[in-house]
């Protein structure tokens, strides 16, 4: 089966740039990008410099499909029902309320997708699940198809994950470790499966692309994203003994790193992982976990998640402890707002919950990161319930360390690196060596 157009729900962090290097890698396939957020659409149709995703290198390949063979429209209908395949990547953020609240996956915006497509859809279609979700959520959305499509129409369901992180996507979704590809053991389930081998089979070698059923590519996501996040709360706990022991964590992590059979990634210290992958998908998968009555094994990977609130609380602690637990009339640089360097995005970032509990204890912050906007880290303060009065956001590095009693790096930016000897600086990245507290030193 060949696949002349592509349709893509949801213009965020993964559609956007996964669409943005199809598009240029398959010239002959035209890819429309829609999203029911209008503003979104608008941005990613404006200047390349103000797209609403800040990737290194996105601009570069959306600037050469743009207008020839990539669009973003916000004509959700009009794109299904053309597209010969659909991807599926809305947001699947944590469930806030109603049965499995604070760890289950909340698939509304899956099923409202799954919901237009089936209405819209006159003819048969191949729809992907880019989107990370809980292993055998195709059920689910096969049997919305089926409740709300037309008869006549025939629906096949691929999974198909996507790894990449963010700040590193362009280059990930060039060179991936491998594109993984589930699909229906059915005969019309394997030729889905094979359209879509064939369109990553144009720049990904073949030997790296994956088939599988579509539970074990699920699922394989989920796993993938809570082992990495497995090393970090272990290196991170890890951290806490070295401070008590005089070790010293960056010689531990590359001593252990070293052993070929561990390797050297994922093993960086730090105030702790964010994002809106690792903490999501464990707490979907301990969430499953507990569905299916392995109580031992959820309590296994929420140990994971647990690291990592006492990483951000204890680096946050420290400075208390250290300013003598009153941080009234104390001012605070925060340097870093986004999760990681080379991202606009904030979510999960440890910075909100460290800014968070020292707001709490009295103090006044300054906050600047070069990439996040002010608008998003106003909407952060908001959401969190962090006193407003007592925040202020710069415009660059020089006004947010003025006149400071203390400076916190909280994300591994390299213009943090330097910031002179006479600060008082606590480090969650290990990247500035001036620095008078780094975690596991
Ligand atoms: C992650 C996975 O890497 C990716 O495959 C998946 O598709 C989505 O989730 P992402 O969240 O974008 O990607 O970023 P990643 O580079 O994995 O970093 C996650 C967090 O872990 C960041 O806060 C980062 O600073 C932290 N981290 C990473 C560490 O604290 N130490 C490390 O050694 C590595
Ligand atoms: P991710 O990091 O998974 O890409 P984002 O939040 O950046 O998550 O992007 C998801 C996008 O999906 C958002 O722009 C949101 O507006 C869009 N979206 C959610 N539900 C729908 C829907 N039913 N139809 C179209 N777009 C949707």
């Amino acid at each position: 089966m060949k696949v002349n157009r592509i349709c893509c729900i949801g213009a965020g962090y993964v559609g956007g740039p996964t669409m943005a290097v199809i598009a240029l890698k398959c010239p002959h396939i035209e890819v429309t990008v829609v999203d029911t957020n209008s503003n979104r659409i608008n941005s990613w149709n404006g200047p390349l410099e103000d797209l609403p995703v800040y990737e290194p290198g996105l601009k570069e390949v959306v600037g050469e499909s743009r207008g020839k063979n990539l669009f973003f429209s916000n004509d959700i209908n009009l794109a299904i029902e053309r597209a010969d395949m659909i991807f599926m990547a809305v947001n699947t953020p944590t469930k806030k309320e109603g049965e499995g609240a604070g760890m289950a996956a909340d698939l509304k915006y899956i099923e409202a997708c799954a919901k237009t497509i089936a209405k819209v859809a006159k003819s048969d279609k191949i729809v992907v699940e880019k989107s990370t979700l809980p292993v055998r959520t195709a059920e689910k959305i096969k049997d919305i198809l089926g409740k709300y499509g037309h008869d006549e129409v025939q629906f096949e369901i691929l999974s198909n994950p996507e790894f990449l992180a963010e700040g590193t996507a362009i280059q990930d979704l060039f060179k991936s470790d491998r594109v993984l590809i589930g699909g229906d053991e059915t005969d019309s389930g394997q030729k889905a499966v094979q359209a879509l081998v064939d369109i990553y089979a144009k720049w990904i070698p073949i030997e790296k692309i994956l088939t599988t059923n579509v539970w074990s590519s699920e699922l394989a996501k989920l796993a993938s994203n809570a082992m990495l996040a497995q090393r970090i709360s272990s290196i991170n706990s890890l951290s806490a003994l070295c401070e008590k022991t005089g070790a010293n964590i960056d010689e531990l992590s590359k001593a252990i790193g070293m052993d070929h059979r561990i390797g050297p990634k994922f093993l960086k210290a730090s105030v702790g992982f964010g994002g809106s992958c690792f903490q999501k998908d464990i707490l979907n998968m301990v969430y499953l976990c507990k569905y299916y009555g392995l109580e031992e094994v959820a309590e296994y990977w929420h140990q994971v998640i647990k690291i990592n609130d006492y990483q951000k609380n204890r680096f946050a602690q420290k400075i208390i402890d250290d300013l003598g637990g009153d941080l009234r009339g104390k001012k605070i640089a925060i340097l870093g707002w986004a999760f990681k360097a080379n991202t606009n995005d904030s979510r999960e970032s440890p910075a909100i919950y460290v800014t968070k509990k020292l707001v709490d204890s009295g103090a006044n912050v300054k906050i600047f990161d070069p990439l996040v906007s002010l608008s998003i880290i106003m909407r952060d303060i908001e959401d969190f319930g962090i006193n407003i009065n007592a925040c202020s956001i710069c415009n660059n590095i020089e006004e947010c360390i003025n006149a400071v009693d203390l400076v916190a790096i909280l994300t591994e930016t390299l213009a943090y690196k330097d910031l002179g000897k006479d600060l008082s600086i606590y480090d969650g990245r290990g990247i500035n060596k001036e620095a008078k507290y780094t975690i596991g030193k």
